[in-house]
């Protein structure tokens, strides 16, 4: 076995990862990457959580499963007919898989293309060495590689409910979510965050039954409060039974199926029994396997490495980055840390902007937004004015026939300065972006109602959500 010497080692190939090995090639470092994610043939499938198990395959799922629920209920009102709209679940989890293998080729092409060394293996600490680090990768790749800077971008894993361990066959986590051979009867999903909403939703518009049970007496808690009861009213109506205030007491595995008992919010016992249960109830950072005693990292009482802003550990010359450190636990997220830290190793100043980073939600309306919402301003007792554009108005949401939702825009009383921009609508996820460009720039509201916005588009429901602070909508 030889040793290879690198200038920068990053452990994980997620999005922090890769994009911190491809930034630090770009600098002019000999940056290796190792990541130890397997395809189904054993062979190597960089890009993490986000391309194997999360953003991308949801996403794919997601679409499939919009375009049947188009087919069967939307098609008619364009004169289009659609009788017996049938999905085959194994064709869309195939194609899913295509999509997947092309993002893990791209990535696998980039490392190329960028001079990174990629090693298909586990990166765990052999020691600190000679002012740097020994690193050990061992899988299909078996080499030690010493690097003047490590950065670990070693992602999470799906918690796991206690009583409740994931199987993949009945209990599923976001890998068996995103693989369920056929659409079953009845599903079950505990937590409605993130995950509970966009895999409810594919398997809702697939035909199952789906009931939704969390512990929060509030829905959406960390969303904009117009924003989660709107979303609150549109999936009640779209068939998706949540459940607030719940204390689950009990999943008890049957054959083929799973018994949840639980008490209501007003702490009444209650039983669901179900086919398959999602449980997703947030993510744990993964430090498994890193060896991390080795060389004395810090890691905190929820298992996250410990960084400070510039995301540098207790270690000199160690960075850690993405859903293993404090923050966000988003693939974009983890991008511009990555991006930072390989440029603070070259002595720039990589910054990131935690204000300013956007969240999406991919149901159906989509559900978008950046900054601070109309419940933190007030808390934070900072004075602001509201305004709001209901897509109900858009004309390019009238032809889409999709006039769900609205943007809603805070901006500063005194200043005008946007402080936040909440939508729920069609293509929140895209128009967000401008409203992330606008605070980036430090915008106010009256710079976006003064800008030329295309007509007919949804982004001048957003110039009208910025005249309304106003209180000067033209077309409302
Ligand atoms: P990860 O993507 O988890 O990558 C870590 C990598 O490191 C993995 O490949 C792992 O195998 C590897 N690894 C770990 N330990 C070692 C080791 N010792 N040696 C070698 N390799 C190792 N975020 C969004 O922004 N938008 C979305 O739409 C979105 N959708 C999601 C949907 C689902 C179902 C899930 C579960 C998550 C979703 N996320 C989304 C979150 C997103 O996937 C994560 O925030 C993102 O993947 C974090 O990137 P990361 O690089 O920190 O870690
Ligand atoms: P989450 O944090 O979004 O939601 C978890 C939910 O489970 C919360 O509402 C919580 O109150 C609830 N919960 C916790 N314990 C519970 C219990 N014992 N019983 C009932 N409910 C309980 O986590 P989720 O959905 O697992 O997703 C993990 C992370 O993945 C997200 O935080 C997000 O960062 C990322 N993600 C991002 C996506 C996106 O950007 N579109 C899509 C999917 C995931």
């Amino acid at each position: 076995m030889s040793t290879k010497n690198f200038d920068v080692v990053v452990i994980g190939g997620g999005p922090g990862g890769y994009i911190a090995a491809i930034r630090a090639a770009q600098l002019g470092f000999n940056a290796a990457c190792i990541d130890e994610w397997k395809n189904e043939k054993g062979g190597p499938a960089p890009g993490g959580t986000c391309t194997n198990v999360g953003c991308i395959p949801s996403k794919a799922l997601l679409q499939s499963s919009e375009h049947f629920e188009h087919a069967n209920h939307h098609f008619a009102d364009h004169g289009i007919t659609a009788d017996n709209v049938q999905i085959d679940v194994a064709k869309m989890i195939g194609r899913k898989a295509t999509v997947v293998k092309q993002n893990n080729d791209g990535i696998l092409y980039l490392f190329k293309k960028n001079k990174v060394s990629f090693f298909h293996g586990r990166g765990s600490f052999v020691a600190a060495k000679d002012g740097g680090y020994e690193i050990k990768v061992a899988g299909a790749a078996e080499e030690t590689l010493t690097a003047k800077h490590v950065i670990i971008a070693t992602g999470s894993n799906a918690r796991q409910l206690p009583g409740a361990e994931f199987d993949e066959e009945l209990i599923l986590s976001n890998d068996g979510a995103l693989r369920i051979p056929a659409t079953p009867k009845k599903l079950g999903v505990i937590g409605s965050g993130v995950i509970g909403l966009e895999m409810g939703s594919v398997w809702r518009r697939l035909g199952a039954e789906v009931t939704i049970l969390e512990a929060m007496p509030a829905f959406l808690g960390a969303a904009d409060e117009s924003v989660a009861k709107e979303a609150a009213k549109v999936f009640k109506k779209q068939g998706l039974d949540i459940q607030l205030g719940v204390k689950i007491a009990s999943v008890t595995k049957g054959n083929g199926s799973i018994t949840i008992a639980y008490a209501d919010a007003k702490g009444a016992e209650q039983s669901l029994v179900v086919d398959k249960l999602i449980v997703s109830i947030g993510r744990v950072p993964n430090t498994i396997g890193l060896n991390s005693d080795a060389v004395g990292l810090k890691l905190d009482e929820r298992g996250a490495i410990v960084v400070d802003d510039e995301c540098k550990t207790n270690l000199p010359n160690v960075w850690a980055v993405g859903d293993v450190v404090r923050g966000p636990m988003l693939a974009h997220k983890a991008e511009e840390e990555g991006v930072a830290v390989a440029e603070r190793i070259a002595g720039q100043h990589g910054h990131v902007n935690f204000g300013t980073i956007p969240w999406v939600i991919y149901t159906s309306p989509e559900i978008a937004w950046v900054g601070k919402t109309e419940q933190q301003l007030k808390a934070e007792g900072v004075e602001y004015k509201a305004g709001q554009f209901p897509f109900m108005a858009n004309g390019r949401a009238r032809a889409l026939g999709d006039t769900t939702g609205f943007v809603k825009m805070l901006a500063d009383a005194k200043t005008d300065e946007i402080l936040g921009v909440h939508i729920i609508g069609p293509f929140a996820s895209e128009l967000v972006s401008e409203a992330v460009v606008a605070m980036e720039f430090k915008a106010s509201a009256e710079d976006i109602a003064r800008i030329c916005h295309a007509h007919p588009s949804l982004s001048e429901a957003t110039k009208e959500a910025a005249l309304a602070v106003d209180k000067r909508t033209l077309n409302f």
